[in-house]
């Protein structure tokens, strides 16, 4: 059942790449279902290469699954042509990654609005809406540094900001605290929290840390190829 709560879905979700010896294929997901509702924060553990990133991919619509479907606002993302896919996932799907992938010829500030100016915002508005976000973050006053100007957390507040510019429904997060130490995990996690409930954003958090996971509402665990339900007791 759809509904007006949920932001995003997964429905059968398989995928396997072709094994390394070249011989026959390797099935790293094989029928997953996931929905996310608004402003939840659902978070995916599983040991390395259990499918974790691929799975991410897809559900941002980066990637293709071999069979089933994927929903935003309950729209079918394999219904829209590329142009239209871009131009709904720069609108509503926010996605942070471990390493910020942030321009480096361009200014914090710049990095944030550049999305939006693409998104339709007025650059004008684009410009007030980027120091806003920089501001939530604690980082209005590196807004005209360049990413190597940064420090690893100030640089991954960054991306966040940029992430939540056109006001998506839901952040794709890729192990967004992977490359920080504790304190910054710490900033950037309280910050996440605090996100989803001033900007209503849901959020998918891929993360390897159980401390992490355990601050989210909901935990799965991606293993054979399936999500299993992970109970917060472990
Ligand atoms: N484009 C590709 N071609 C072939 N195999 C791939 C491709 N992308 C991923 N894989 C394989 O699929 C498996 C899952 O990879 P994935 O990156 O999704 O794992 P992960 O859970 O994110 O791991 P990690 O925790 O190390 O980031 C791995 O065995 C990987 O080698
Ligand atoms: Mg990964």
């Amino acid at each position: 059942m759809q509904s007006v709560n949920t932001v995003l879905e997964a429905s059968e979700i398989s995928k396997s790449f072709p094994s390394k010896s070249g011989r026959g294929l390797l099935q790293i997901l094989e029928h997953v279902n996931l929905k996310v509702n608004r402003s939840e924060i659902t978070a995916i553990i599983g040991s390395s290469g259990s499918g974790k990133s691929t799975l991410l991919h897809i559900l941002g619509g980066l990637d293709h699954p071999d069979s089933g479907d994927v929903f935003w606002e309950n729209t079918s993302i394999y219904s829209w042509k590329p142009d239209k896919l871009a131009e709904e996932r720069n609108r509503q799907v926010g996605f942070v990654f471990q390493f910020h992938h942030l321009l480096p010829e361009f200014n914090a500030l710049e990095n944030v609005f550049i999305p939006g100016l693409i998104g339709g915002y007025s650059m004008g508005e684009a410009e007030t809406r980027a120091m806003g976000l920089l501001d939530r973050l604690g980082i209005a006053d590196r807004s005209n540094h360049r990413p190597s100007q940064l420090s690893g957390g100030e640089q991954q507040r960054v991306s966040i900001a940029r992430a939540l510019m056109n006001n998506p429904s839901i952040i794709l997060a890729d192990e967004p605290t992977g490359n920080l130490d504790e304190r910054n995990t710490d900033i950037i996690l309280d910050q996440l929290v605090e996100l989803r409930e001033t900007e209503q954003v849901a959020m998918v958090l891929i993360t390897h840390e159980k401390n992490i996971a355990a601050r989210c509402d909901t935990i799965y665990e991606l293993r054979q190829g399936s999500l299993h339900l992970y109970e917060k007791t472990h």
